[in-house]
């Protein structure tokens, strides 16, 4: 079993190394190699995906991400952004399929914006398609009108696009994922305005053909956004393309209210994936030791249990996360009155510690 390890920017590499902290002290064979990405390696090399870094995720079972990303990088030409180097990781390894879960864990209630009842107890699983749509869509670029409310300036225009088999791989993804859960899915798109999200309804409506103990509604991506915000319990597994995932993933996963701690899975079809936070780099805390690590941490468990057959392990993670929490400790984002906050370092070791009881008990 390969790991490569991509820290990345911000605080990415100090919740990246919490993660290996907690990958090392599980007892299992792997081999984990470390590579720059994102603004650190743009910084080293010149660019934020080398093809070093590319070539070793590409080689190996799964991919542990940090985060990438930072302000000081803004100014450059695009291919040369940070943000770059997980869309070319997306693209190259086929990452089609991504899995954000959001969930509410019963001790941070407290800290979502929406009323303790509106949330306690959510766990929904937005499947967002990750290869595709307006992200990847060709023709792109930048060009002097020829037509449309202004023939003559400069405008600049991107490509909406899916594939029938796009759609239907993804549709696939959700309507199995449905299968172990309450067997609800909520297809969200624009078919109100768009073509492709026309096409995107029908396609999903054909798949569903295959899954008769599934119930599917479809929905507004603008009525989604609303009503995570008003019932969002009526949600269990949602599926969307590319760009509504993007807004709506980030919705979601604020509004329970633990953000920190929330884990994302990127697989393609060979179940090769990439792991990484839900959050990004959080360049205003980088460096000062203060970042919650339990959303990587929580990764590294999706990682063992989807790319590396690992369930038990991930279970054993997942089991000290909890206990951990249940024990009071927390990092600042997460931190409330009567509980005692910690370092990243502290909660890493804390989780180790956990590990390493339990194995012992
Ligand atoms: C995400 C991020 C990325 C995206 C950026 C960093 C390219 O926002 O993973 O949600 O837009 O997909
Ligand atoms: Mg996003």
């Amino acid at each position: 079993m390969k790991i490569a390890v991509l820290p990345g920017d911000g605080i990415g590499t100090e919740i990246v190394a919490q993660a290996v902290e907690v990958l090392n002290v599980l007892d299992l064979k792997f081999e984990m190699e470390t590579a720059l990405v994102g603004g650190a390696a743009f910084d080293a090399h010149g660019h934020p995906l080398p093809e070093a870094t590319l070539k070793l995720a590409m080689q190996s079972d799964a991919v542990l991400f940090g985060a990438v990303g930072d302000w000081k990088y803004d100014k450059l030409d695009r291919p040369l952004r940070p943000e770059q180097a997980i869309l070319g990781l997306r693209k190259n390894m086929g990452l089609f399929a991504n899995f954000r879960p959001a969930i509410c864990y019963a001790e941070l209630v407290g800290a979502s914006s929406l009323k303790p009842e509106l949330i306690s107890g959510l766990d929904i699983l937005i499947i967002r398609e990750l290869t595709g749509d307006i992200y990847f869509g060709q023709p792109r670029g930048r060009r002097i009108a020829t037509d449309g409310h202004f023939p003559g300036a400069e405008e600049a225009f991107d490509t909406m696009r899916y594939s029938r088999p796009e759609i239907e791989r993804i549709a696939h993804v959700a309507f199995q994922a449905a299968r172990k859960r309450s067997k609800r899915v909520t297809s969200v798109d624009k078919s109100n305005v768009l073509e492709t999200f026309q096409f995107w309804r029908d396609v999903v409506t054909d798949v569903h053909k295959d899954y008769p103990d599934i119930a599917l509604d479809h929905m507004y991506v603008d009525n989604a956004a609303m009503q995570l915000v008003k019932e969002p319990k009526r949600f269990d597994v949602v599926v969307t393309g590319n760009m509504f995932g993007d807004i709506l993933s980030d919705e979601a996963s604020m509004l329970t209210g633990s953000i920190g701690m929330l884990p994302s899975a990127s697989l393609n079809t060979e179940n090769q994936g990439l792991y990484e936070p839900s959050h990004g780099s959080a360049p205003d805390i980088a460096g000062k030791d203060i970042a919650n690590p339990l959303a990587t941490i929580l990764s590294a468990a999706m990682m063992l249990r989807f790319s590396l057959q690992q369930g038990q392990a991930a279970d054993r993670i997942e089991t000290a996360v909890k206990s951990v929490l249940a024990s009071g400790l927390r990092t600042s984002d997460i931190w409330s009155e009567g509980c005692r906050k910690v370092s990243t370092r502290e909660m890493g070791a804390a989780v180790v510690a956990a590990i390493t009881k339990t194995s012992k008990g």
